[in-house]
């Protein structure tokens, strides 16, 4: 009778340590050298100790071709479950390189599905952790429609809980779509790659010959495509920035994000802002300046540094309360709207909105780059984008223009005319059609250098004000430098507990 017993858990033990070995220990090895982690240690950095609660550990694939009969893991290359980061609930999936390159069969897919479910009905966050050669080829289309039954729930999902990726390794086809659907993706320096295809096939088909790192290595997706959102030197730094986002965001669309106790008063007030937009409008500084002063603890949690810099985006707290910064950025193009910027900016509103984080925008743009790349590239649909994900925002919208508001751009960063709840302007800022020297080149072509130069002041006098805007309301305080942590402070206050909603429809048309 013991023995029996006894027989029952070994077994039980022998199919969980399959499980925990993955692919075995020297294919273990090889992802250690190549300076990456295991699923299972990820998934310990990233949740709370022992939190982890783990499904479908014994999941086995189903097929029986190419010799894969033979071949079957416990767990078929992915670790799925849930656990907690402080103590809040969050599903996760980890794909296991050493198990079939963490390739994704069928069986890995409806692993992939039940935590999407789970994480939708339950209203917590899902992870991902992603290190996968993409579609099995030994599956054929079960795996194909493994992919398509994930995309389905990516784009559910969207919008109703947060949904983070991490690209951990080599990641092709399938593996690349399913993040590329999420919120926010983070890509490890020099071990982390995204591509469609890879180096050989473009080799192939174009004869272009890439490396996999210029291809899509970490610094290519950060910096040139935009499509990763965050860049960490290994793994273990990607789990604590993981952790570090997660504490802005609240666990589904219908709860607010989560409130940490304050020690920073909010009366704090700093002199340097004072003098931190120079007299010359010419002159660059950076917003971040202006952002670090403001945020709790001085604390800013940027998204995209390294893409699109003529706009600087991401999250901080004013009294405890996560808000979302959205601010042009004059050290770099002069803070112009661009194409790539408009679209950053967008996609960013719209998270803040659908996750009821406030937006608090700094407005300092000279108007939209102008030439013709922009004009080709479609900057008149892009720039459509930033007005769009503006006007459709429903959760509390303040704003402060530093310095210049000319043009289109007045209109697009959080203007009143937008559904600005509070709109600031600091005394020096410049509000008007264009800037005095294009106004000036316009009305008065055929003045003298000298007769330009009297009408280029009258026009900075009379325009390049804060103050025609103040007398029509636009501007609902011009405010001292020195207190912008505290304004900002009182409008989120006093729009606390904002209701609007938007017309029953579908859904809008975004111009794509
Ligand atoms: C089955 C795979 C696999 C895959 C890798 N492996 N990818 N097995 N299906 N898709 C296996 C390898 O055979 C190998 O097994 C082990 O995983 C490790 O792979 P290596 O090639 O040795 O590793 P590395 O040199 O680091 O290269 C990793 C890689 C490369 C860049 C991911 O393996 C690769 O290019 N794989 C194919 C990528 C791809 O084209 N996938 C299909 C995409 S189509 P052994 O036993 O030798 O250790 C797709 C469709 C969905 O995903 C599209 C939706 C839009």
């Amino acid at each position: 009778m013991e023995e029996t017993k006894d027989n029952k858990y070994q077994e039980l033990e022998k199919r969980n340590q399959a499980a925990e070995l993955g692919g075995g220990p020297e294919r273990i090895a090889k992802i250690h050298a190549s300076g990456r982690k295991t699923a299972r240690e990820r998934i310990n950095d990233l949740l709370d100790p022992e939190t982890f609660v783990e499904l479908d550990k014994l999941v086995v694939h189903r097929n029986q071709d190419f010799g894969m009969d033979k071949q079957r893991i416990p767990g078929d290359g992915i670790v799925t479950g849930y656990g907690k980061i402080d103590g809040r609930l969050m599903y996760v999936f980890a794909q296991d390189f050493s198990v079939f390159g963490g390739s994704l069969s069928r069986a890995n897919a409806d692993k992939i599905v039940k935590v999407q479910e789970l994480s939708m009905k339950m209203g917590a966050p899902l992870i991902g952790l992603n290190d996968s050669g993409g579609a099995r080829i030994q599956e054929g289309v079960e795996s194909l429609a493994g992919y398509a039954d994930i995309f389905m729930r990516n784009v559910r999902a969207s919008g109703v809980v947060p949904q983070i990726s991490a690209i951990l390794g080599p990641c092709a086809g399938g593996a690349v779509y399913s993040p590329a659907l999420t919120d926010f993706i983070f890509m490890t320096k020099e071990s982390s790659y995204m591509f469609v295809t890879g180096p050989d096939v473009i080799k192939t088909v174009t004869h272009e010959e890439v490396t996999k790192e210029e291809l899509g290595g970490a610094n290519t997706h950060n910096s040139k495509s935009g499509v990763a959102h965050f860049r960490a030197d290994d793994d273990e730094q990607a789990m604590m920035m993981i952790r570090e986002l997660m504490s802005f965001l609240p666990s589904n669309n219908m709860e607010d994000p989560p409130v940490k106790p304050c020690t920073d008063s909010a009366h704090r007030i700093d002199e340097k802002l004072q003098t931190i937009v120079p007299d010359n409008p010419n002159k660059a500084y950076d917003i971040k300046d202006i952002i670090h002063s403001v945020a709790d603890d001085h604390n800013f949690f940027e998204v995209q540094p390294y893409y699109a810099k003529n706009i600087a985006i991401g999250f901080g707290r004013l009294n405890g309360k996560p808000v979302g910064f959205v601010a042009n950025q004059p050290a770099a193009l002069a803070g112009v709207l661009d194409i790539d910027g408009s679209i950053k900016a967008a996609r960013f509103v719209r998270f803040c909105d659908a996750f009821n984080i406030p937006i608090i925008t700094f407005t300092d743009v000279p108007g939209f780059l102008p030439g013709t790349d922009q004009e080709f590239g479609g900057i008149i649909k892009h720039g459509a984008k930033l007005i769009y994900a503006y006007a459709e925002a429903t959760v509390p919208k303040i704003n402060v223009i530093t310095r210049k508001a000319y043009g289109g751009a007045y209109c697009v960063m959080s203007s009143k005319h937008l559904g600005g709840d509070v709109n600031y302007a600091y005394p020096g800022a410049e509000i008007a059609v264009m800037g005095p020297d294009g106004a000036v080149n316009i009305l008065y072509r055929k003045l003298n250098e000298e007769e330009k130069a009297k009408a280029v002041e009258d026009y900075r006098e009379k325009f390049c004000t804060p103050y025609k805007a103040a007398g029509l309301g636009y501007i609902d305080e011009v405010i001292y430098p020195r207190h912008t942590r505290l304004k900002l402070i009182q409008a989120l206050e006093m729009t606390e507990n904002k209701r609007e909603s938007l017309p029953p429809k579908k859904h809008g048309n975004l111009p794509l």
